[in-house]
């Protein structure tokens, strides 16, 4: 028999300019009556006023809100921990997530950890949560993770310096906003790496052992958004027109990925985040052109595909060329982007290289997805290439 394909995501998508300012009348799309939430946000997004702007518009709804602001950037499973214990003896009908990558996967989290008398340890790995939450409601404010169309979950594990996935159906949330005003004054750095982050979805679920027909639907319409407006978002941050485009760009990523998954990218970008805080985007953005021109020979004609909703121009050439276009096209966008190249800026030494390359070999969750077999040989002969 033919392979069959899955795909699902967030029940209810409301996209749309000021679609933040709808919150309150699309309550009823998480199936409950809502009269009390908890929004989980960062001190720098609540700084911007749209927090404080939607408690006003809950409250006009008759729903009391509070907020916690102590989510940390690529949070550890104790920060965690530490705001679901703050959640001690309050009850929620729902939980909002407002922010970027972090933030929502924290809050996808919480409301698993309310339902499931579980620690978060013993959810980690794919399917091991028992019991739905209770609805979430996600508001990305990057472009970005697409976190807020995923099952997944990423959590830092300090002790073992690693980052670590959490993959159930039952994170999926009931409701997500996509607006674009609150990407408008993301700033230069945040811009550039969370859009590389979401290209990276992209390109890496359009290239996986698992892309499908579905998969590929989303990723190509996401590289052909992003390709088309990711130095624009760059350059013109009040843009709307570009920001646009990265926040559906970014929502098509993670659909893509929800149905391929990443692979050697995000494999190898995990223990740069966990043992060196290099930022998930970042360290992506670093390692994609090495790891493309790695897995190449096996992905040459995948490449020519995506050469011209890049907007690469085709014509004339083999697959061969072309594909060398699309990884040109990429390290032309990091050096626009401003995104370091070289791994020492962050305190990564050539010694550092081989313990790296074993705390890789370990997420073969995503390993399991890259077209070719990495080696540790491989994986380090990648990290060195950043190591000039
Ligand atoms: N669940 C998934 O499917 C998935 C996919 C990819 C990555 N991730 C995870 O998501 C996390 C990274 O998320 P991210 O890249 O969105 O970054 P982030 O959420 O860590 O945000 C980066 C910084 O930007 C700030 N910020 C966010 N929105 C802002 C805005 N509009 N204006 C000003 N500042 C703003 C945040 O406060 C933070 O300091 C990592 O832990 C990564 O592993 C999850
Ligand atoms: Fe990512």
């Amino acid at each position: 028999m033919q392979a069959l394909y899955q795909f699902q995501t967030a029940d209810h998508i409301v996209a749309g300019r000021n679609s933040l300012q709808t919150v309150g009348e699309h309550l009823h799309l998480t199936g409950v009556d809502v009269k009390s939430v908890l929004i989980i946000t960062q001190p720098s997004i609540k700084s911007l006023g749209f927090v404080d702007a939607l408690v006003s518009q809950l409250a006009a709804n008759g729903v009391k809100a509070d907020v916690n602001t102590s989510i940390l950037p690529e949070p550890t499973v104790e920060n965690i921990e530490q705001v679901f214990a703050n959640m001690a003896g309050e009850s929620y009908d729902a939980l909002i997530g407002l922010g970027g990558g972090s933030v929502l996967d924290t809050t996808k989290i919480l409301s698993v950890l309310t339902t499931n008398d579980n620690s978060i340890r013993e959810l980690l790995g794919t399917d091991l949560v028992k019991k739905p939450g209770i609805p979430t409601i996600l508001i990305p404010t990057t472009s970005g993770t697409g976190a807020e169309v995923t099952p997944n979950a990423i959590v830092t594990l300090p002790d073992e310096e690693l980052k670590v996935g959490i993959v159930s159906k039952h994170m999926l949330p009931k409701v997500v906003f996509i607006d674009p005003m609150l990407t408008l004054g993301l700033p230069k750095p945040i811009t550039a790496a969370t859009g590389m982050d979401a290209f990276t979805h992209s390109l890496e679920s359009f290239i996986s052992n698992k892309a499908n027909p579905i998969s590929d639907m989303f990723a190509l319409e996401s590289i052909r958004l992003i390709s088309a407006s990711i130095v624009e978002a760059y350059q013109n941050g009040s843009s709307v027109e570009a920001r646009e485009k990265m926040l559906f760009g970014s929502m098509y990523g993670g659909m893509a990925l929800t149905g391929a998954g990443t692979a050697a990218v995000h494999a190898l970008a995990y223990p740069l985040g966990g043992k060196f805080k290099i930022a998930h985007g970042v360290a992506n953005s670093m390692l994609l052109p090495h790891v493309m021109e790695f897995n190449m020979d096996a992905i040459e004609d995948r490449l020519y595909q995506v050469a011209e909703p890049m907007g690469i121009q085709v014509q004339g050439m083999t697959s061969a060329q072309a594909a060398v276009k699309v990884v040109e096209r990429i390290v032309e966008w990091t050096k626009i982007l401003e995104i370091p190249q070289d791994l020492s800026s962050f305190g990564v030494q050539q010694q550092d290289v081989p313990e790296l390359a074993i705390s890789a070999s370990k997420v073969t969750r995503l390993l399991n997805n890259n077209p070719k077999a990495v080696s540790l040989q491989d994986m380090e002969m990648i990290y060195r290439k950043l190591l000039t």
